[in-house]
């Protein structure tokens, strides 16, 4: 009820009185009159003008069920929203969730995360209603190899979500799906997955993306960095957060058709911060180094070894780093 009220005033071009409201949702002006007190509570600022209505001044910046879901478009692959002021881990909850049912399409976000996780058995730290945190439970029918391209799918639209909302240059992506922005990472990905042997059972994505971070420990400084930071302007986090939906969608709907990458292989090549550089490839099976070139269509990275050889290096068992830096 409050994300219907509240869409129905932040998309009308000017005053909606309380009448029109009632009649597009069907309820009663009591109704309502409750759903404004409510947003008014959580920080939304309203001017009232008797015989023309209610418009919405101004907007705080919370990442609640009702400020995201007011925000999505239908055919959106987010269709629920779970909120945590604090939790342990996003992508915890949506594990356990996932284990009761919980539908495809569903996104936990919290303001804060008690035991945030990276990759690689790191944490991830970031401060209360700092940055976004996030998890997107998916159901999809692939073959459990192909998950890791969701992680690349989730790289893309966070990219293009933070190039849509913050001003200024665009932001790049470190090969698979860390975000860079002035050469330091402002976003991390971690992709989990359920399945039996030929079968997806659910993938959850986790998204970390710092905000309006100001500052970072002095063991991260050097490569972390935050969007406020880069672009030297606060951001709302629901705007970033509707726009990742809405590039995630685009594009996860053009992966589930044939299970590939195609159809974003040059819009992701065209921001790889990696492409043309020296890359140091970790693998267990044995590292070497090379020139990045770009990815496939399955996501694999193209490294031009020097000999006469391009390798392919699938995501997921190896790491890359810059001979010359973070990226
Ligand atoms: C990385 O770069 O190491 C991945 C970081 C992923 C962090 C996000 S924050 C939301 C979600 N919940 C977690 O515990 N981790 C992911």
């Amino acid at each position: 009820m409050k994300a219907e009220v509240l869409k129905i005033l932040r998309n009308a071009p000017g005053y909606v009185s309380g009448q029109s409201v009632c009649s597009a949702l069907g309820v009663s002006r009591t109704a309502v009159w409750k759903a404004v007190s409510q947003l008014k509570e959580e920080g939304y600022e309203f001017d009232a003008v008797s015989n023309r209505g209610y418009r919405i001044v101004k907007y705080p910046d919370i990442v609640t069920e009702a400020e995201i879901m007011s925000r999505l478009d239908e055919g959106d692959i987010v269709e629920h929203v779970v909120y945590f002021d604090s939790t342990d881990s996003t992508n915890n909850q949506a594990k356990l969730y996932a284990e009761k049912g919980a539908a495809h399409g569903t996104l936990f976000v919290a303001g804060q995360q008690t035991a945030g996780r990276g990759r690689r058995g790191r944490q991830w730290v970031a401060g209360p209603d700092s940055g976004i945190l996030m998890t997107l439970l998916l159901r999809p029918q692939i073959d459990p190899p192909a998950a890791s391209m969701l992680t690349l799918v989730a790289a893309m639209a966070v990219a293009e979500a933070v190039s849509e909302e913050c001003i200024g240059s665009e932001c790049r992506i470190k090969w698979p799906n860390d975000i860079v922005a002035g050469g330091k990472k402002i976003c991390g990905i971690l992709t989990e997955m359920s399945a039996e042997t030929d079968w997806v059972n659910y993938v959850v994505i986790g998204i970390g993306i710092n905000v309006n971070t100001q500052d970072f420990p002095e063991e991260i400084r050097q490569t972390a960095s935050s969007l406020l930071l880069e672009y030297g302007h606060r951001v709302g986090r629901s705007g970033i957060i509707a726009s990742f939906s809405k590039h995630f969608t685009k594009h996860y709907n053009d992966f589930i058709k044939e299970t590939s990458l195609a159809g974003m292989v040059d819009s992701y090549n065209a921001i790889l911060a990696n492409a043309g550089r020296e890359v140091r490839i970790e693998d267990p099976a044995g590292g070497f180094t090379g020139r990045a070139i770009g990815i496939d269509e399955t996501g694999a990275l193209k490294v031009d070894r020097g000999d006469g050889i391009i390798s392919s290096v699938i995501a997921g068992e190896v790491s890359v780093r810059g001979l010359y830096g973070y990226v």
